[in-house]
Formats: structure tokens, C-alpha cells, sequence
């Protein structure tokens, strides 16, 4: 086996260098990761940067597990396969078609790609947390979630963001040992990015930024 490339990364500097509002610029769904295991430490990291987030009352209600067993990540890739197939499948029809727009092609490409390969993703993140007289706390989650996803920008790791595997929630947090006041939300599938962080596509702030009141555009 040759060594490990990650061993030589300083944990404590790595990302510390990249700017706020150009990390949030060029944060964007990477789903094409590599296989190459990512530190602990790094995965401490960047879910710290979660723990950063604004909550409610700060009452901070996330937990995260960090799933990087081969096994276990098996296990819910199968899952999460079974689920996505049937979802995707119309798109993936509709995008048959010689006019369908590009840049949703590549989207759906990436969704897809990374539903095959998701056993291989060296680091499945699930985010649960608290339910608040009786009701999960989603909304509370998602600022420490999207935390997670820029601080993975800033040290040089692909991510992205899963929730169609709420379709079988109970039995994964069963499988993740998570009790019953504590559901998860989301996944993040995280690992070493094949392809560059980029700008993503987004509409122009001038489309959706109104000043006093609301004026059709
Ligand atoms: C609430 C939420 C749920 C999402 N669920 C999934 C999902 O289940 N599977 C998936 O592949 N991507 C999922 N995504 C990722 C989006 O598809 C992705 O953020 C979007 O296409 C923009 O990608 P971009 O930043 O690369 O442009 C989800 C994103 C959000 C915010």
C-alpha cells in the first residue's frame, strides 16, 4: 500500500486562508469524490464549523454521525439507491430529449453519479437533532448544515447535501443507533473532490432582491 497523501494535511491551518464571501461564491454540489479517506480530525473540523451556527434559544440541537465503515456506508448506499432510482427516472426520460437544458443535465448527471457510487464515498455525515415539544427541529439544523458545506469548501473537500433518504428514516436512525427524540435530517456525503470547486449557477441577486415592498419583476 502506498502512503497515505492525507497524512502530511495540517488540520489547524487548512482553509483557514480562504476568504468568507468567495468560499460562500464557490461552494456547490460535489458529488463526484473520490474513494481516499479523509482524517478524523478533518471531519472534527468541519463539523465544529457546524457547531457555529445560530439556533434557536442556542439550544443547539445537532448531532452528527460520521459514518465511514465500508459496511455501513454499503448499507445505506443500497437504500439510498432504491429510493433515488424511481425519483430521478423522469428526468432522466425528459433528458432524452436534444433541448433539455444543459446545465440540468449536469445536475441530474451529478445526482446520479453519486446515488451509483455512494458506497464508495469515504465519509457519510448524517446531521439529526432534538425534537422540540415533540416536532424535529429541521429548521434549526439546516444553518449548522450549510456551516458544514462551506467549511468542507474551505479545506478542500467535496460535499453536497442528501435528504431523499428520509423516505426511510426510522430505519436508519435505528441503524445509526440515534434515539427516538433525535431524527436525522440530512446527509452529507463528503470525500476529495474529482473535479474543481466552481461558481454554480444561480439567478441574478437583481431577480429576487426587493427593497420595501414586493414589485413584480
Ligand atoms: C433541502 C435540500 C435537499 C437536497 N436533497 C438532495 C438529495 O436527496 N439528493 C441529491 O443528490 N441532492 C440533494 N440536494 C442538493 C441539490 O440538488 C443541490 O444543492 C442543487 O442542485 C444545487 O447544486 P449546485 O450548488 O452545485 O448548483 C438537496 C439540497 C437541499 C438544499
Amino acid at each position: 500500500m502506498g502512503a497515505d497523501p492525507t497524512s502530511s494535511i495540517d488540520v489547524e491551518s487548512i482553509g483557514e486562508d480562504v476568504p468568507l464571501l468567495e468560499g460562500i461564491r464557490t461552494s456547490c454540489a460535489v458529488r463526484r469524490l473520490k474513494p481516499d479517506p479523509v482524517p478524523r480530525e478533518l471531519i472534527r473540523k468541519v463539523c465544529e464549523a457546524g457547531t457555529f451556527a445560530p439556533s434557536g434559544g442556542n439550544r443547539q440541537p445537532w448531532t452528527f454521525v460520521a459514518v465511514t465503515d465500508p459496511q455501513r456506508r454499503a448499507w445505506f448506499a443500497e437504500r439510498y439507491r432504491k429510493i433515488f432510482m424511481p425519483y430521478i427516472a423522469p428526468a432522466v426520460e425528459r433528458a432524452k430529449a436534444p433541448d433539455f437544458p444543459e446545465a440540468k443535465r449536469k445536475i441530474m448527471n451529478g445526482a446520479v453519479y453519486l446515488a451509483e457510487h455512494m458506497h464508495e464515498v469515504p465519509v457519510h455525515l448524517f446531521v439529526a437533532g432534538w425534537k422540540r415539544r415533540g416536532d424535529p427541529q429541521i429548521q434549526a439544523l439546516f444553518p449548522a448544515i450549510e456551516n458544514v458545506l462551506l467549511a468542507c469548501r474551505a479545506v478542500g473537500l467535496g460535499a453536497s447535501l442528501t435528504t431523499l433518504q428520509q423516505a426511510f428514516q426510522p430505519e436508519l436512525d435505528a441503524y445509526l443507533g440515534l434515539p427516538a427524540d433525535t431524527p436525522t435530517c440530512a446527509m452529507i456525503p463528503i470525500g476529495w473532490p474529482k473535479v474543481k470547486h466552481r461558481r454554480p449557477a444561480r439567478r441574478s441577486i437583481d431577480t429576487c432582491l426587493h427593497f420595501e415592498t414586493f414589485e413584480a419583476k
